[in-house]
């Protein structure tokens, strides 16, 4: 067993920190004040390849693999968690759902686009009763011979506005439960599609999260992904690889306040010596390192299994659950560090304090997370 990464792996990572530090550092706390997407930043990503790390070049995307995105989603994650979760939606579900299950005529129209940086997707499964149980989808697409016509609200949507395509998910026939769902990519430009208010949000406020409305919209035949029923599962299968994704950017904001935590500890004088002499923060930083460390091991074992062909469903909801409780547990931690500083914005470790908490949230809540690894271990 090698644990070094490659020399490409390498580089992939010093790639991202070089763009965080460089692109996505400044600025970030006034994006985060007045809830700004940070337009020109993804524009930027997408040109590097950041959009679609895992898709074939023959698209248009990096050829890479998941253990390089994790890497960049850690990097990436550690200074804008607004500009990862607009990431990991993208590469993860979008990209990946289309490439994975999508026709070669989807994939010319919708995957290239995404995949160089031309145009940003978003996922629509949440409504407002389906968000844990998303086999409750009350929005319907109704069989109507050339198309479907497709009604019903979705709510959180990550990159609700920015997208230009949006993977829906919606009931097709009521009589059949979760076989009469399917998934279909709606643009956004369409007659009926509404892009509805804008959430205030605690954390991630600089991405765009919305609902959106569907009304009446006409949704051709061809734009259906997979066949008639298979919405379901592609929804499960789309996000068990997107919460690498997540437990990535987890990872990424725990490490972010870890980093910033070594740094002040260093500096900071109290009671005659630098605050990292005193037990009290020297045993906090060495929890927050193995920890850390832990949730790392769990997402480059989940990325692994992915690049392996290998079934990662339950290793993939470990990582998740793992890493979303270390980013909380780690960024409250990185507040009382910094004592009174932590408590303002210069400092950092405030925001990234806020951006944890949406990790134990979406794409499955640390419950849902349970479910899956619960159900696996006693199969
Ligand atoms: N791969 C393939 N098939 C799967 C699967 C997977 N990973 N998981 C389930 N299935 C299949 C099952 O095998 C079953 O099919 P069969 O009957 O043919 O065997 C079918 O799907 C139904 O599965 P379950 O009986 O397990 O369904 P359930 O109702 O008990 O729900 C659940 C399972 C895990 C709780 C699921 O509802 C779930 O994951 N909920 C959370 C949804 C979620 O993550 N939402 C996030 C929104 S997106 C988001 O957050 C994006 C963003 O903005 C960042």
């Amino acid at each position: 067993m090698n644990f070094e990464l490659s020399e490409e792996h390498l580089a992939v990572q010093q790639a991202a920190r070089d763009f965080a530090q460089t692109e996505l550092l400044p600025g970030v706390i006034e994006r985060d004040e007045h809830q700004k997407f940070p337009t020109e930043q993804i524009k930027k990503m997408g040109e590097l390849g950041f959009m679609a790390m895992m898709v074939d070049p023959k698209w248009g995307g990096g050829g890479m693999d998941t253990i390089s995105y994790v890497l960049a989603m850690e990097e990436i994650s550690k200074i804008d968690a607004s500009a990862s979760v607009c990431m990991s939606v993208n590469n993860s579900l979008v990209c990946w759902g289309i490439e994975t299950f999508g026709t070669e005529e989807q994939k010319e129209r919708y995957l290239r686009p995404l995949a160089t940086g031309q145009a940003i997707g978003a996922f629509c499964l949440s409504e407002p009763e389906a968000g844990s149980d998303a086999t409750s989808q009350q929005t319907t697409a109704f069989d109507q011979g050339d198309h479907y016509l497709l009604n019903g609200t979705k709510n959180w949507i990550t990159n609700g506005n920015s997208a230009s395509y949006y993977l829906v998910i919606a009931q097709t026939d009521v009589e059949k439960g979760y076989k009469g769902i399917n998934a279909f990519i709606v643009d956004k430009a369409w007659e009926g599609v509404v892009v509805g208010k804008k959430e205030d949000k605690l954390g991630i406020r600089g991405s765009d999260t919305h609902s959106i409305m569907f009304q009446d919209v006409k949704v051709p035949k061809e734009n259906r992904i997979g066949e008639d029923g298979f919405g379901f599962k592609f929804a499960m299968k789309v996000l068990s690889g997107g919460r690498i994704g997540i437990a990535a950017q987890a990872l990424g904001i725990a490490s972010g306040a870890y980093e910033l935590s070594i740094k002040y500890s260093k500096e900071r004088k109290a009671f005659g010596k630098e605050i990292m002499h005193h037990q009290a923060i020297a045993f906090k930083l060495a929890d927050m390192a193995t920890e850390i460390e832990a949730s790392r091991m769990l997402c480059l074992k989940a990325a692994w299994l992915k690049d392996q062909h290998l079934n990662y469903d339950r290793a993939s909801a470990m990582a998740k659950l793992f890493a979303s409780d270390t980013a909380m547990k780690t960024t409250v931690e990185a507040v009382q560090v910094h004592g009174g500083y932590g408590f303002v914005k210069e400092y950092h470790v405030e925001r990234l304090m806020r951006d944890a908490k949406i990790t134990q949230i979406y794409e499955g809540t640390s419950e849902i997370q349970r479910v899956v690894i619960s159900r696996d271990v006693l199969k």
